[in-house]
Order: C-alpha cells, then structure tokens, then sequence
C-alpha cells in the first residue's frame, strides 16, 4: 500500500504543478523601472508589411480577388471609401523598398503571400505563375541583400471567390484543406530559400473583426458564435499546416510559427481579486484563445467556464466548440516559434456584461469593463496609447503560461494621422526607444526573444481605416501615383538602434534623437517641396476649368452687373417721368 500511495501521491504533485505553471505570473507584482541601458544577445532586427496593404496591382497579372478587394469596393466599409487597390504599389517596387530596407540595416523583413495572387480561386485547380514570379523575386533579392525573408501565408486576404462566395470562408471547416493546399505549395515553391514560416497573422482580428463585429472583411456579424467558429477552424488550419510541414519539408527547412496579437490587460486594483482575475480574462481570451490550445492543447480554462454561460442562456450547448482528445494531441506542440504582435494595453476591472447588453457576444463573455489612463499618450490610432512597460508584462506572461517558447515579435509600432505630413515624428522614437528598452528588461528577466519587427516599413493600408493613418517609417505620399517614400526621424533613430545592438548609454542615445530631429528637416522640406509641385500639376490640369472660372468672375460677373444696375436706372427713370 505505501508505495502506491506515495506514486499517487507524486502524481497528484505533478499535476498540481502542472496546473499551477499557468498561475506562475504574478499579477501583483508591476516593476516600471527605470530606462535599461545595454545590449541584446543575438537578435535579428526587422520591419514588416503585408500583401494587401502594400502590394497594389489588385487585378493585375492574373490574381484573383479577395475579400478586401471585394469588401473596400462596397461603399462605407472604409474611412473615405479606399482601398488598397493601389497602395504602396510595391508589387512594382521590389528594389526600391528594398534600398530603403538596406539604408536601415535590416536583418529581417516580415511579408506576407497574398494567396489569390498565386491560386486566383483559391482551390488549386489553377496556379498563377506571375504571382509566383514576383515572389520569387522579391525573396531572391532579399537574400542577395542579406536580409532574412520572414513569410507570413495569411495576413486575411482570403480568395474571395469559391472560399469566401461558395464556402462562407473561416465558417467552413473545408478551409482547413485548402489552406493547406496553399501553404504546401508555398513550401514547395518558396520553402529552399525561405526558413521562418508564420501560418497566420492575427488570427483574433480574423475571427473578431470579420466575423462577430464585421468591421474588417467578411464583414458578416455573427454575434456570439462566428469568432469562436472562425477562431476554431484556424487553429485546426494551423496545425495542419504546421504538422504537413514537419513531416514533409522540416528535413531541408526550419521553423513554422504563428503570429498573435494581444494588448496587455493590468488589473485596474492589483489588491482586488476580481480585477486580477478580469485582467487574466482579458488576456486568455485575446492571446490565450490561440496560444493555449496551440501549446498546452486546448481552450483557457476560464474561456471554457465563461463561453459556457451560452448554456446558461438556454442553448443547451456551449457557443465555444469543443476540440475531440484527437484533435488536441494534434494541435499541442505545433509551433517552433511564437510571433507576437503588441501595441498597446488596457487597465480591466471586474464587470458583468459591461454593456448592459443581454444578448451573447464575445465581448459580453468576458465580464469585464476596459479602460485608459488619460496621461497615457495616444498619437494616432484612437486605439493605440503608448504604455512600454505592457510589453515587457505581457513577455513575460507568455514565458510563464507556455514553457517560456522562442519568440519573434512580429509587430511593433505606432502610427500618426493621415493629415500629418510631420516626418519629424519624434513620439515614434519615444514610443520605439520606450517598448524596444521593456523587450530589453523581459529578455533580462529570462523571456526567450528572438527578434523584433518594427511595424511597419511603410505606411500603407490601415484596413478600415484606410489611409487615415500612418504606421511606417517611412512616409508614403500616396496622392502622388508613383507613390515616393520619404524617410521620418524614426528611421535613423531605429536604424542606431540595430547598428549598436541596443542602448549602449544615456549620452549617446540622446544623440542619435538629436540627429535624428536634425536630419528630418531637410526631408520635411524636400516632402513640402514635392507636395507643392504636385498641387501645381493639379492645378494645371485642370486649368482649362480655372480659366474658364476666371472669365465668369472676372469678365461675366461685373458686366452682368454694370448692366443690371443701368437697366433698373433707366427703369425707374421711366416710371418717375409716368408719375409727374
Ligand atoms: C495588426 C495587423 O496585423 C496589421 O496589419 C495592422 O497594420 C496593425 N495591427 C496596426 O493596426
């Protein structure tokens, strides 16, 4: 009997161990610090983009159309009506950006494949082979510049027609086949030269924002059910990919991850219980919802206790589906690497379904309200508010929760509004300075970071934002059509940044912004140049029209006038002389 008891009672540790790796994280314990000066081990330097953000050529050499194309032509999906029709027009810049990459000292640059480019429909019946050529170049002038391509396969420009028109997209479990289709032709293709392979990238915006708020394309509002199944078939989706890799291309290649996004949630009171278990709320259910199944198997804990209300709610079954045992041995383990991308972070406390809304929806699952602090600085996006220490919160949460994985941070940056034409953008080397010094920290403290892309190169397409606001480093003028790219302050700032390796002290780092600020006045000049010569061209295109407008203001008008006022002379001269 002893023996026994003791194995069960090894046992019983384990597993009590096992489940309190998750509980590793202290929620209570928000070190700010001070300013790290230091450098980084081995680390690769990037910048990033995406197909339909940047590419243009939407209809060009035989690609198909894809959910954006179709959901930025409907009028009022997007701020102003754009879309990335044109872009950046990179599809037709491969040097160019590629100069500018260089001008940086990139180690990386993170794209993406836009899928109908290459499978017009999206099922493989057809492979288009300029879309396989452009990417082939710009993969092969990668390399003989020295800089690592780091290719995403999904970056949400599903082919429209088949997959999104027949299938209903991320809603059918067929696109679990397909999408392998297309990553192991990508493999096949690309896989001798390319050795970083993200499935997808952010998969919560995919499946949120396309499917229950319908802000992003699809733009279907399925309430409740749609992110939780979208979210579902990707994961399976990623998997699959990722195990067609291993057993098929992993012999000759390297490392197939995934890119997920989370803002960072701190409980609004670190001595309330409620606010610490909200704030873990919120993070299980933005980065946990893909991370946890991917590494440990299945669904957060608490996604599973909160989803289940649906059952309360008279449904009978969870809105949440269920993974078989199969399937989460399957899916368990399939990531060699883990792509974050961060931007920001929320304070959460405690609120049972914050709207007031009774209907299910995955924002009322989690029970809980966010908020801001109104210092916090907030340049561009409405959403984004610069807090650096989130960052090194949220690293090394995913340290402590997943067995402390190797990771990319896939994005990180801020952006600016679109009337801003300020190249001078001295809060983005605040915001750049500020978040890559927290990384510093949370590779002190022990997180496994391997490399960082600043988001993005460009500015570009900001989904439904469209142009109105401005991520890159450098400055697109996109009312000009050959789209010139002009360097702001950041790029030197960044671009010190990589050639020291990190912050060597406090004098020199204040050098560079110095520098920096001085350098980007001349551009701003030449940008305000360039600007007023283009509003010249429009002016003499359509002078034909001025002038015209010249001869009625001029000439018409006073004559009209003079006219008038002799007529109504005469008039009532007429009239006085009847009278007398
Ligand atoms: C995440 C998306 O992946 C990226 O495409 C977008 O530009 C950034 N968020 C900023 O909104």
């Amino acid at each position: 009997m002893q023996p026994r008891c003791g194995v069960s009672v090894c046992h019983v540790l384990m597993l009590v161990l096992c489940l309190s790796a998750a509980e590793d994280f202290d929620w209570t314990k928000n070190n700010h610090g001070s300013f790290y000066y230091g450098t980084f081990p081995t680390f690769s330097w990037g910048a990033g983009g995406s197909a339909y953000q940047t590419e243009g050529a939407w209809d060009k050499d035989g690609k198909g159309l894809s959910i954006w194309d179709v959901f930025s032509h409907k009028k009022g999906k997007i701020q102003l009506n754009d879309t990335g029709d044109s872009s950046c027009e990179s599809y037709y810049k491969i040097k160019d950006d590629i100069s500018l990459m260089k001008e940086i000292r990139l180690n990386h640059y993170r794209f993406s494949i836009s899928w109908p480019r290459i499978i017009p429909t999206g099922v493989k019946d057809h492979v288009n082979g300029k879309g396989i050529q452009y990417y082939d170049e710009l993969i092969d002038h990668l390399l003989e510049n020295h800089i690592t391509p780091i290719v995403t396969l999904y970056h949400w420009d599903l082919p429209q027609q088949v997959l999104q028109e027949k299938y209903g997209g991320w809603q059918n479990i067929s696109m679990v086949n397909h999408f392998n289709d297309f990553a192991n032709l990508c493999f096949e293709k690309f896989g001798d030269r390319v050795k970083h392979w993200i499935t997808f990238n952010n998969p919560w915006s995919v499946a949120v924002e396309g499917y229950e708020t319908g802000e992003h394309a699809p733009g279907l509002k399925l309430r409740g059910t749609g992110a939780y199944r979208a979210a579902h078939h990707i994961i399976k989706a990623h998997a699959k990919v990722w195990h067609t890799y291993d057993t098929q291309w992993r012999g000759k290649q390297k490392l197939v991850g995934i890119s997920l996004s989370g803002d960072w949630g701190e409980p609004v009171d670190i001595s309330n219980q409620k606010d610490i278990e909200a704030a873990e709320r919120y993070v299980q259910f933005y980065l946990g919802w893909f991370a946890t199944p991917i590494f440990h198997g299945d669904y957060p804990q608490v996604m599973k206790d909160f989803v289940r209300k649906s059952v309360q709610q008279g449904l009978g079954t969870s809105r949440l589906p269920a993974f078989s045992s199969q399937e989460k041995s399957y899916i368990k383990g399939t990531c060699d690497f883990l792509g974050i991308g961060h931007f920001t972070t929320r304070y959460i406390t405690h609120r049972n379904d914050p709207t007031g809304r009774s209907s299910n929806s995955y924002f009322t699952d989690r029970d809980l309200a966010e908020l801001v602090d109104p210092r916090w600085p907030d340049p561009g996006s409405e959403w984004l508010y610069s807090v650096p220490w989130g960052f090194r919160r949220l690293l090394n949460f995913v340290k402590t929760q997943y067995g402390n994985p190797m990771i990319y941070v896939t994005e990180n940056g801020v952006s600016e509004k679109m009337m801003c034409t300020e190249l001078c953008d001295e809060w983005r080397i605040q915001y750049y300075k500020d978040y890559i010094n927290e990384m510093l920290k949370a590779i002190r403290d022990g997180v496994n970071v391997k490399g960082y892309t600043a988001w993005s190169l460009l500015d570009k397409f900001e989904w439904d934002e469209g142009y109105s606001e401005r991520f890159g480093l450098y400055y697109v003028d996109f009312r000009n059509k050959n789209k010139p790219r002009y360097p702001k302050a950041s790029v030197q700032f960044y671009k010190r940044i990589i050639s020291s390796n990190g912050f060597p002290n406090q004098r020199e780092v204040e050098n560079w912004r110095r520098k920096a600020v001085e350098m980007c006045s001349s551009s701003n000049q030449l940008l305000a140049a360039e600007q007023r010569s283009t509003a010249a061209n429009i002016l003499r295109l359509i002078h034909p029209l001025t002038s015209h407008m010249e001869m009625v203001t001029e000439i018409v008008v006073p004559t009209v006038c003079t006219l008038s006022i002799l007529i109504s002379a005469v008039l009532l001269m007429f009239l006085l002389r009847r009278r007398n």
